[in-house]
């Protein structure tokens, strides 16, 4: 009688016991293929936040095969973590900018109205994050600056393709400098702001209003380790933290391709640089190059690479990487020469480092008024840590604590 009990126990068992091997087997290869370099701040936390991030996307992928939800959609339900309570000191409130949904963050303390305003565009890939990822720096921005933070709920990729998250910031921008008195702004100190994805949003929605007269313009951009171009991804920068955690190579080019097309086919071809013909490759040297990059940031390795062999069908499908508003670094100098004051953050350990580097000298070659924050023990999404299920680091508190410093001082 017994039997009929313990074969399915031993069934069950079995079952469960290979799960997890499963999962531990996933886990042993996709660490292999990550590096932690030993200058980086607080390595043990972020081997812990690597290990998170696997089973994550392992769980995310079983999910998938069951027919759960979508891998996708249960990493966005994680990155978004639990929606804190409302800080103390900052009031909380949902609204819409034009078609565009809005969180603002308005802290209590009676300063001086009108006060400065800070959009900001989150980060994400293009692909995750949300209103509810980004809270907790926007209430931490609110308050410490004293400024009306406006986060801005974008549409995603790859739902919503390239320039769907371009034109809801833009769209949303717009429309607050529209009505700046309804809220209570300073005009002369409306601050665009955004990480990774989001500096990429904030740079290009910056150059599209910049020199146009029927707009207040803006105050300043702060641009939190921005991807500002999909030319190159064998910079320096890429080569040497191409196995770095939050953000490896392959995933820069990957969130890239999603913006633009909705998929990654491509992606080899993209990585290897045959996605654009010589002629312009030669064209955007001057802006887009390793010789633009001070010798101090090679030392710790880079080779040159011979991009392969130009694939025209390639550059058919992804020749809109060459328009300024998906890569900011592209734009023309009579377009950057009037750009606002800007605050750029860096990490040393992110392969998008170069791509802040490269803008910085943009910015500066044309007059720009530059603060550049450089994270020696940074790494990608550093920041967005603050105050993340107990995940901080002080190195990114560090670097937000900047920013707030830069808006303090417009
Ligand atoms: C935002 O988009 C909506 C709908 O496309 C449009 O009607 C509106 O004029 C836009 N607002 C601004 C400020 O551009
Ligand atoms: C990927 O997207 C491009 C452009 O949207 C499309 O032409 C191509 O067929 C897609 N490829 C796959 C494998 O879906």
């Amino acid at each position: 009688m017994a039997f009929f009990y313990l074969l399915p126990m031993i069934l069950l068992a079995i079952f469960v016991a290979s799960f997890i091997s499963a999962i531990i087997r996933t886990i042993q290869t996709e660490y292999a293929n990550c590096s932690i370099p030993p200058g980086v701040s607080n390595p043990g936390k972020l081997r812990l936040i690597v290990a998170v991030l696997i089973v994550t996307s392992t769980l995310g992928r079983i999910f998938e095969k069951m027919e759960l939800c979508s891998s996708l959609a249960f990493k966005r339900r994680v990155f978004s973590g639990w929606r804190p309570g409302p800080a103390r000191g900052v009031r909380r409130e949902d609204a819409r900018l034009g078609r565009v949904p809005a969180r603002l963050y308005r802290p209590r303390a009676a300063v001086r109205a009108p006060r400065p305003a800070v959009l900001l565009f989150h980060g994400g890939g293009w692909i995750c994050c949300s209103l509810d990822s980004h809270e907790r720096i926007c209430q931490y921005i609110a308050k410490e600056s004293g400024s009306l933070v406006v986060s801005v709920g974008y549409r995603l990729a790859p739902e919503h393709k390239y320039p769907a998250a371009y034109e809801d910031c833009l769209n949303a921008t717009q429309h607050f400098l529209q009505h700046l008195e309804h809220y209570g702004v300073d005009p002369a100190r409306v601050i665009v702001c955004g990480d990774s994805a989001g500096g990429n949003l904030a740079a290009a929605v910056s150059q599209t209003l910049a020199g146009r007269s029927d707009f207040p313009k803006l105050r300043a951009q702060i641009l939190i380790y921005p991807g500002l171009q999909a030319l190159d991804f064998n910079l320096p920068s890429y080569q040497q933290n191409r196995g770095v955690p939050l953000l490896f190579r392959e995933r820069a080019a990957f969130c890239a391709l999603q913006y633009i097309q909705g998929n990654t086919s491509n992606l080899e071809e993209v990585l290897e640089g045959s996605h654009i013909p010589p002629d312009l490759r030669l064209k955007y040297r001057k802006w887009v190059s390793p010789d633009n990059i001070p010798e101090k940031f090679k030392v710790r390795g880079y080779k040159p690479h011979k991009p392969c062999e130009f694939k025209p069908e390639v550059y058919e499908t992804v020749k809109r990487f060459c328009e300024p508003n998906l890569c900011p670094l592209l734009a023309e100098d009579t377009i950057i020469q009037q750009l606002p004051e800007s605050f750029i953050l860096t990490c040393e350990y992110d392969v998008l480092r170069d791509d802040g580097l490269l803008y910085k000298k943009r910015l500066e070659d044309n007059g720009v008024r530059v603060t550049w924050y450089h994270l020696e023990d940074g790494f990608h999404g550093i920041v967005n840590l603050f105050e993340y299920c107990g995940l901080s680091f002080p190195s990114g508190k560090r670097g937000l604590d900047k920013a707030v410093a830069f808006i303090k001082s417009l």
